[in-house]
């Protein structure tokens, strides 16, 4: 039998919903770079900067769940199957306009946040430190979804 941190916890499904985290974080970190490459634009600058900002914390985010799975005696998978399942939207093989290159990165933030806050839900009544983890990811990915929309809204009247 296998070390874990949790021997008499039911580790099985908090396993299963890590793993899904990982391949979404790693395909954000594919996203974010398709993005940073081709978008075109008058604020290129500011928006090929902060598509890289977004994926170094996509990297980070990435490892940190697949150092949970690994702590609940799981296998990480970061093969590219995995960041193809982790999928969260288009992925655009083209040049893009800022705003459809941020709005395209904007749409898979928030459904990754989505996602989060539906894991961190399930594993309340199994494991804190497992919860602990999706919410300081959902934090982080909340407010990279602020900042990117920040750069596509106008201020209200
Ligand atoms: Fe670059």
């Amino acid at each position: 039998m296998g070390w874990t941190v949790l021997d008499d916890a039911p580790i099985e499904g908090l396993r299963a919903d890590l793993q899904p985290s990982v391949d979404e974080a790693l395909w954000l970190t594919l996203l974010g770079k398709q993005l940073h490459w081709n978008l075109v634009g008058p604020t290129f600058l500011s928006a090929h900067a902060q598509l890289d900002d977004i994926v170094e914390h996509a990297r980070s985010w990435t490892d940190d769940l697949a150092e949970r799975l690994v702590t609940l005696a799981g296998v990480a998978d970061g093969s590219p199957a995995a960041a193809a399942r982790g999928e969260l939207g288009s992925l655009p093989i083209s040049q893009l306009a800022i705003e459809d290159a941020l709005g395209t990165m904007a749409d898979a933030l928030a459904s990754f946040a989505r996602r989060l806050r539906d894991r961190a839900a399930a594993a309340d009544d199994r494991d804190l430190a497992t919860q602990d983890l999706y919410v300081e990811v959902l934090r982080a990915v909340e407010k990279n979804l602020w900042m990117v929309r920040a750069h596509l809204e106008h201020p209200k009247s």
